[in-house]
């Protein structure tokens, strides 16, 4: 017996790209040898159309890296202090220092549930140009509300830019930041916040490297100051474009994730943290020792002892079959 001829149906593969953005990378092939001004403007104007803002707002960038640099390079002047969440994503402090910044942090704790208030955020600032927040946080997975974040903007200094960073913002069940710079929904407009987004996870073109910064209307046409003169390649923006239209393989890749994190919520024999990212946070005793000896079972997880958690690993959302087995060789390590 054979199914129905279902040759027009894509396989889903959860994790990797859109077969759509597959195709796009095929065909831009051919138009490589010419500048990606015209793709860089298609993907803009198609983002901006996504998120109903003037194509200005969006700082396109090799990757979500390279949206934080942008800001950076706006921003700062040297000797300019940041405030970043410890622990947290490294690159917000690295793109800082690159920018001859400073870097100050706030404390996120494990026995608050790494939860990301505004008291705690708003305790440690003290007039940094840039304070990060991370939402969905790597890589603790907690969230930050959007009354938390106003309040954080209200009560940094009139010059502080807030940079939520999004980049697991699809996995998440929270609204965009974005309404806070757009002042949707009842929310006040503000030009104090920005949120930064990416490609690499939902979508799953982290090759790519493409992601983005959306910023105030009002300070905008500063990317034309600090851009490199084309921002993202065009093979990038092509897949882009394609994935951003492929609406029912984020929406298949959020669901997979989702299951897997219930899944490792429920079946691991350890404590789990709630997540709202494609990945979670468990509490395993000698971190180090637990990844070594699931990687020697061919599994690998990420030993967050650089994170300043030696007590923790993070676990991927894999498909199905890949995070059963990641499971049952953890459960197997931590018995051992
Ligand atoms: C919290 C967070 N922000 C931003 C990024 C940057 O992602 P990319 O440069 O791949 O877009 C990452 C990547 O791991 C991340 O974890």
């Amino acid at each position: 017996m054979q199914p129905r001829d279902l040759s027009a149906h894509a396989v889903y593969r959860a994790g990797g790209p859109s077969p759509r953005a597959i195709e796009a990378i095929g065909a831009a092939a051919s138009e490589v040898h010419v500048y990606p001004k015209s793709a860089h403007t298609d993907l803009v104007a198609a983002i901006a159309a996504e998120w109903e803002l003037a194509p200005a707002q969006v700082w396109l960038a090799n990757g979500g890296d390279g949206a934080l640099d942008y800001l950076a390079r706006a921003l700062l002047d040297p000797g300019d202090r940041v405030l970043v969440p410890e622990p947290g994503f490294a690159y917000y402090g690295m793109s800082a220092r690159y920018h001859h910044g400073e870097v100050r942090s706030y404390s996120l704790r494990a026995e608050d549930g790494f939860a990301q208030d505004a008291e705690r955020v708003l305790d440690a600032a003290d007039g940094e140009r840039i304070v990060y927040l991370t939402s969905p946080h790597n890589p603790t997975g907690t969230t930050v509300d959007l009354a938390d974040i106003e309040r954080i903007a209200e009560g940094t200094d009139e010059d502080t830019l807030v940079v939520v960073d999004e980049a697991y913002g699809e996995f998440a069940e929270t609204q965009s930041a974005i309404r806070l710079i757009e002042g949707r929904d009842g929310w006040d407009a503000r030009e104090d916040v920005a949120v930064l987004r990416t490609f690499s996870k939902a979508y799953g073109l982290a090759g790519l490297r493409l992601g983005y910064a959306i910023v105030p209307d009002p300070w905008a046409d500063a990317y034309a100051r600090v851009n490199t003169p084309f921002a993202a390649n065009t093979v990038a923006c092509r897949a882009g474009l394609a994935a951003l239209d492929d609406r029912e393989h984020v929406e298949r890749t959020v669901e997979s994730a989702v299951w897997a994190r219930e899944y490792l919520d429920s079946e691991l024999d350890a404590r789990t943290h709630g997540s709202s990212g494609n990945f979670v946070l468990v509490d395993v005793g000698d971190a180090t020792a637990v990844a070594e000896a699931a990687q020697r079972r061919g599994v690998i997880v990420r030993d967050c002892t650089s994170f300043g958690l030696p007590d923790c690993i993070r676990v991927s959302c894999g498909t199905r079959a890949e995070t059963e087995r990641a499971v049952a060789v953890l459960n197997e390590v931590l018995v051992g």
